[in-house]
């Protein structure tokens, strides 16, 4: 790595190849599932903004799949900070009409599983025809609820992240792999 990136990334947990391979299969299984079917997706930003752009025109390679429209919805993030307040805040709501709709979500990355299943409960009161979840990066250690994620990329060890779309205190968002941060870079 020849970076400004390159004293503050620890390691490289997957390569930008390893996501794209990832988010190649999550399209598959989602072109599968919706076949011919119109498919509402929801990205959650900031994180999303890469896994959702991705995801939908992955699947618009695909022959036969779903007619995607796509928003974004946008949540409170952790602020600078590695562990999250349990507390979820939407910034800015969706202005698709979910009502009758496939509806998927798609998150960057699960934790305790909060934000995920604040979302959920919002959206499944908008009375749609079905609700997903396609999650990017699972870490599946620290959960607080038991929410369902229907489509899972990656799991992600459990360590604070960083890269294709996950901040630290707003950096990193562009790194178009995921990493591991040096110890260092928190102390500052
Ligand atoms: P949860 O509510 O704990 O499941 O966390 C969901 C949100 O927290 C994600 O959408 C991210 O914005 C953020 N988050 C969780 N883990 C990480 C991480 O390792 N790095 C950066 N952001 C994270």
């Amino acid at each position: 790595m020849t970076t400004v990136y390159a004293e503050a990334v620890d390691r490289v947990l997957f390569t930008a190849e390893e996501i794209a391979s990832a988010i190649d299969s999550l399209a598959a299984r989602i072109a599968r599932d919706y076949a011919g079917q119109p498919l509402l997706v929801l990205g959650v930003l900031k994180g999303a903004l890469y896994v959702a752009a991705d995801l939908v025109r992955a699947i618009s390679r695909l022959p036969g799949g779903p007619a995607i429209e796509l928003d974004f919805l946008v949540v409170s993030s952790y602020g600078v900070s590695t562990r999250s307040s349990g507390e979820v805040r939407l910034l800015k709501d969706t202005s698709a009409n979910a009502s009758g709709k496939n509806v998927l979500i798609v998150e960057d990355i699960v934790d305790n599983g909060l934000t995920l299943q604040y979302l959920r409960s919002l959206l499944n009161g908008r009375s749609p025809a079905t609700l997903r979840t396609c999650v990017l990066f699972d870490k599946p250690y620290n959960r607080r609820v038991d929410v369902p994620i229907d489509y899972v990329g990656l799991v992600a060890p459990d360590a604070f992240v960083v890269g294709y779309g996950l901040d630290y205190g707003e950096s990193y968002r562009n790194l178009p792999f995921l990493a591991q941060l040096r110890p260092t870079v928190f102390s500052k």
